[in-house]
């Protein structure tokens, strides 16, 4: 059975299973709650029930609700809290508890990453999956990096390539003819993770979107685009529309087209825009050019979208050149370079 949680403040809702936690359930749907210790002992994630009933997980109060004191109870009427990490619906709920929607309501964490797989999505491109300790995740926002730090102290900076979930196991997209990271020795290496860091993210849910990458700039669109889809799957609600313009020098530069494409089947919202060079040419400014000439087509007809480029220097650096000088003048501009 699923029953609706409406968080009051923000006017948010998700769906919950039964023998689900609200937070996992949240977490599933795209919703990014506060969370610590998620084993109801810490008291972050402690909210303000304000109707509905919950159960506990084994039937037990969890340890954090030793963590209340007196300003819980306010004029003598005791308000009722629940902890998210461990409460399970048994009706509707409408409740208060925090949402993360800016980087500094995250922690920064310092880990090691096990690289559990490499799977090659194009000649360049190299998908690297990292697992997490047990009892550890990395809660972040769509869009943001992370840093693997070589025992050597070498740095490398990668955006995450999935909307936030349960942040146990995360996705790179590694350019392995851009990247100084040895995947043939990774696995044998200490590898820490830092993170999340970054404020290339998915600052509005309600907003249209066009969204610009180029090569593994796809990465950090992707987990915005995720995150966009798993948020309205489970409401009544519309998702906005929401465009992707996707730069390469050849077919395989786009090299997940085929999930662009599922997506923009599946919702009518969705639109995929791939530009390639012409062929025999590695035409990067003939692609921004054109690219310029369906922005301001676009922009002309409406120009309350944000937009999000996530590209190389050089692309950034024409496309903001450009679009200042084309007065393309939409609401929020947010870029990210590699
Ligand atoms: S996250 Fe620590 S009590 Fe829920």
């Amino acid at each position: 059975m699923n029953y609706t949680i409406t968080i009051k403040s923000s006017g948010h809702s998700f769906t919950c299973k039964a023998d689900e936690t609200i937070l996992d359930a949240a977490l599933r749907q795209g919703v990014a709650l506060t969370t610590g210790c998620r084993r109801g002992i810490c008291g972050v994630c402690i909210g303000t029930l304000h109707s509905g009933c919950v159960n506990y997980l084994n039937d037990e109060e969890p340890m954090a609700f030793f963590t209340l004191d007196e300003k819980d109870v306010e004029e003598g009427q005791e308000i009722e809290k629940i902890v998210i990490c461990e409460a399970m619906p048994s009706s509707d709920l409408i409740l208060d508890v925090m949402e993360v929607d800016a980087p500094e309501g995250l922690e920064h964490k310092n880990l090691p990453a096990n690289i559990i797989a490499q799977n090659p999505l194009s000649e360049d491109i190299v998908a690297l999956q990292i697992d997490l300790p047990e009892d550890e995740y990395l809660q972040f926002l769509p869009g943001q990096n992370i840093a693997l730090v070589e025992e050597a102290g070498t740095r490398h900076l990668f955006s995450l390539a999935d909307a936030p979930r349960d942040g146990k196991t995360l996705t790179l997209h590694i350019n392995t003819q851009r990247s100084s990271l040895d995947l043939t020795t990774v696995h044998q290496t200490c590898l820490r993770l830092e993170g999340p860091q970054g404020e290339f993210f998915l600052h509005s849910y309600n907003k249209k979107c066009i969204f610009i990458c180029e090569k593994e700039g796809f990465a950090a669109i992707k987990s915005m685009m995720e995150h966009m889809i798993s948020r309205y799957a489970s409401t009544q609600q519309e998702m906005p529309a929401l465009y992707i313009y996707w730069l390469g020098e050849s077919d395989a530069d786009i090299y997940q087209h085929q999930l662009v494409e599922k997506w923009s089947d599946k919702y009518s919202n969705i639109r995929f825009l791939p530009i390639i060079s012409s062929q025999n040419s590695s035409d990067n400014d003939g692609n921004t050019a054109k690219l310029l000439a369906l922005l301001s087509q676009q922009l002309e007809i409406e120009a309350d979208y944000d937009l999000y480029i996530s590209a190389t220097a050089n692309t950034v650096d024409i496309l903001e050149f450009e679009l200042l000088s084309l007065q393309i003048n939409p609401p929020s501009i947010y870029y990210q370079h590699f």
